[in-house]
């Protein structure tokens, strides 16, 4: 090896050890530079030394210029040796440090396979769903039809359709939650304070005879024992030529019957007053045994429904007639369990409702 060669890797190397080729010496220190590298920039960083633009390597490959031919050829390949020694070096380090990285990766997303299972508890209907499911079978099982509707309603529907007059209380502000938002004419929009506007929704989408239960969500600013924001009714209509105020007490007898599983039983109609139906009554229940023993409970309101219902219905109220109620299906589940706070409907304890299921 020629001389000046010897001289300028030595320069460029100051830490050589006695006895050891220059190059050698660079292989050795590339190679504890890619030991010290911790992460994958710091090594390519440490490859730069090396490898780079005006990397030690490079610089020699560089001054190969400078010699005779057969010296060239000679150098050349030495220093080509070391350059292949110091990129296997360089391929090994990120071979480890990938394999590193992949292991810290494994460790940290480990997966427990002896911890015991976290399982899957079996989950429960909702006491008034339950009620909601049987009303629809009852219903059904006697040929009604089961209809839904939105639960943000026009003016219309709601009360006017409906025959509430204008400066009806239930329209104030303190008993009905009203939506930002108007319908087609201009009228605030409001969340529906009962079921009944299903009855004109329906009757003016299917031909008589029209036999319909439409159980869901209303609304009302109301909140205490017995009242809850959201609570939900189920809607009755059964409208035809010749459908009269004894088929009510037909079909709600047979419901509450079926409903409640007891014959023991006993239904009463007290007079009352709903602007939709006329004349109009309550539905009270009592049970001929058990806790609730002999106590009146009021249980839906009800009526033959009004000639200008039947009107606003698209109907001839000279030729259609029939009955409606709308019962609480929180009441009905109240009664028929024995819970004495609506609000523990709501309130989402499992210990409560646990028991239902
Ligand atoms: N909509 C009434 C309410 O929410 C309940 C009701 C009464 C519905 C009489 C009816 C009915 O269909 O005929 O208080």
């Amino acid at each position: 090896m020629p001389r000046f060669v010897f001289r300028s890797l030595f320069q460029l190397h100051g830490k050589r050890e006695q006895g050891m080729n220059p190059l050698d010496q660079i292989v050795s220190q590339a190679r504890a530079d890619f030991l010290a590298a911790s992460d994958a920039a710091a090594l390519e960083n440490a490859k730069a030394l090396y490898l780079g633009k005006s990397g030690q390597i490079t610089e020699q490959m560089k001054s190969l210029g400078k010699l005779p031919p057969e010296e060239k050829k000679v150098q050349g390949a030495v220093i080509n040796a070391a350059k292949v020694q110091i990129e296997t070096a360089l391929t090994e380090r990120r071979d480890a440090l990938a394999n590193a990285q992949m292991q810290t990766r494994l460790n940290a997303e480990a997966i427990d396979v002896s911890l015991p299972g976290r399982g899957r508890s079996v989950g429960g209907i909702h006491p008034v769903m339950r009620t909601w499911q049987r009303v629809e079978e009852i219903f059904r099982s006697i040929g009604f039809d089961v209809a839904d509707g939105p639960e943000i309603e026009t003016d219309w529907t709601n009360f006017t359709a409906l025959n509430s007059p204008e400066n009806h209380p239930a329209r104030s502000m303190q008993d009905t939650f009203y939506v930002d938002g108007k319908d087609s004419q201009g009228k605030q929009l409001l969340l529906r304070t009962h079921t009944s506007p299903m009855q004109v929704r329906y009757a003016r989408m299917n031909k008589p005879p029209i036999k319909v239960i439409a159980p869901g969500r209303t609304y009302r600013v109301d909140s205490d024992a017995t009242h809850s924001p959201m609570f939900h009714q189920v809607e009755g209509l059964w409208i035809a030529e010749d459908i009269s105020f004894a088929d009510l007490k037909g079909v709600y007898l047979n419901f509450v019957k079926a409903f409640f599983e007891t014959d023991d039983l006993q239904v009463r109609f007290r007079p009352s007053y709903f602007p939709f139906t006329e004349p109009s009554a309550e539905i009270d229940i009592a049970f001929g045994s058990g806790p609730l023993k002999g106590r009146w409970l009021e249980v839906s309101g009800s009526g033959q429904v009004h000639p200008s219902v039947v009107r606003n219905m698209g109907l001839d109220p000279e030729k259609y007639i029939g009955f409606a109620f709308g019962s609480g299906l929180e009441r009905l589940t109240m009664l028929r369990y024995g819970v004495n706070d609506l609000r523990l409907f709501y309130e989402g304890d499992l210990r409560f409702l646990k028991q239902f299921n």
